[in-house]
């Protein structure tokens, strides 16, 4: 048997995401229509003899419930969410709930980072791992020397792939190859994972003993039960015949921040083109709005036929659509009114917004600028004939002037 684990972090660590994260923990943020956390959750479905998923977090355990209880459904595989009393860091997560991850005598153990966006290709990683016979084979991918570093860059052996040397995001450039936050292991995780947080402590335990002896103010100590999976077991176990790497040459992103977001709900949007067509718009019959490249619309959406969509837009549960409007690369979220002739490109219009007849929303469209998208947060108005340009808007804002590379407080 096989199980998934996937780390959904907690509030704390979803600060670069705002104002999208206010109310909506950013695993449930959705991307091509679907929650984050859904992309690798059904692509865990293709791993064979697959017990259960899952999601280890520090969010309150209400707001996951909805939905772990619809795709365990769904799937018709057993989810469940299990919340840490607090952070124990992404190794320290898992080993938490050993017992209950080990409960079905699992062979291998998936375990994925929400937030990454790629093909997950899991069966694949399995039997490689298999051959492999080490304790954990990790997905890695090239990327550019220049954007490496805010990765963990590593080393690994071109014939064998053995993962050689390993440094979380180093600051002097080590390699272009790097840590997708995609692996599966064995059971020998877990006493890897012991192994290194017993050493931690003895070496925090050697702090309390100096401080005893006046040095009282030097009180630094490592956190007990905190212990990352990269620096604190990766680095450690590289060149030790335990760890390989499995290199995709598909797409591969991390989504820190909302213009990756909007990014990724493209490329998953196009991922469905092969896995899932019937998810996204077709536009065709007369009743229906044009449809350009890959759309999703929700059911409950209204979208009118003088409309024009697409490509990359997503369009949540009950939005209004009115007539003239364009849509182009945008995420628009449920309960969003978009009056007549109204124009929206790069950006992500937040739950509840409406927006007046012939105003216009949009940005350049550089995924990785502070203000390369535009992001209107929850409930905010656009007045008629009103036009914001590479702007991030707080929740419960009302735009009456036009406004460019502006965050509205
Ligand atoms: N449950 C739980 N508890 N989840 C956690 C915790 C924790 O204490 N800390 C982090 N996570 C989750 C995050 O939500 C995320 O999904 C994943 O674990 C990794 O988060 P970080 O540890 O903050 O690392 P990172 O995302 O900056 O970088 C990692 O992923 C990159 C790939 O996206 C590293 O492993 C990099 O080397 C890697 O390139």
């Amino acid at each position: 048997k096989v199980v998934a684990v996937i780390m959904v972090g907690g509030p704390t660590k979803g600060t670069r995401f705002r104002p999208l994260s206010f109310n909506t923990p950013k695993p449930l943020f959705p991307l091509a229509g679907q929650p984050m956390v859904h992309h690798p959750i059904s692509a865990c479905k293709r791993i064979p003899n697959l017990a259960q998923i899952f999601l280890i977090g520090f969010y309150e355990e209400r707001e996951f419930a909805l939905y772990v209880s619809s795709i365990s459904n769904e799937l018709k595989v057993p989810v469940r969410y299990l919340k840490e009393d607090k952070p124990h860091g992404s190794a320290g997560g898992l080993y938490y709930f050993r017992d209950m991850i080990m409960e079905d005598c699992p062979s291998h153990i998936f375990l994925l980072n929400c937030d990454v966006c790629c093909n997950f290709p899991l069966p694949d990683m399995l039997e490689t791992h298999r051959r492999f016979g080490g304790i954990g084979t990790m997905l890695v991918i090239k990327v550019s020397a220049e954007s490496a570093h805010q990765f963990g860059e590593l080393v690994a052996d071109p014939i064998t792939k053995e993962l050689l040397h390993y440094t979380e995001k180093p600051e002097t450039f080590v390699s272009d190859l790097i840590n997708c936050g995609v692996y599966v292991f064995t059971p020998g995780i877990f006493t890897a994972i012991e192994g290194v947080s017993t050493h931690m402590e003895d070496r925090a335990n050697l702090h309390h003993t100096s401080s005893f002896e006046g040095l009282q103010y030097v009180t630094r100590t490592l956190p007990t039960g905190f212990v990352r999976l990269d620096q604190d077991i990766l680095s450690p176990l590289a060149g030790k015949k335990q760890l390989y790497t499995y290199e995709t040459m598909d797409f591969w992103e991390q989504i820190k921040t909302p213009g990756m977001s909007l990014k990724c709900s493209g490329l998953y949007l196009a991922q469905f083109r092969l896995t899932s067509p019937h998810l996204l718009a077709s536009g065709d019959g007369t009743k229906s709005a044009t449809v350009i490249g890959d759309v999703y619309v929700h059911p409950s959406a209204k979208v009118h036929p003088t409309a024009k969509i697409g490509p990359n837009v997503s369009i949540s549960a009950n939005v209004r659509v009115g007539a003239g409007v364009r849509l182009i690369s945008c995420i628009v979220l449920d309960d969003v009114e978009i009056k007549e002739n109204t124009v929206i490109i790069n950006s992500i219009v937040g739950w509840k917004s409406s927006l007046g007849k012939w105003s216009r929303v949009q940005a350049d469209g550089d995924y990785n600028a502070k203000l390369g998208i535009t992001i209107l947060g929850e409930a905010v108005t656009v007045e008629d004939e009103v036009v914001v340009i590479n702007s991030i808007v707080l929740p419960n804002k009302t735009l009456n002037v036009s406004v460019q590379e502006e965050i509205i407080l």
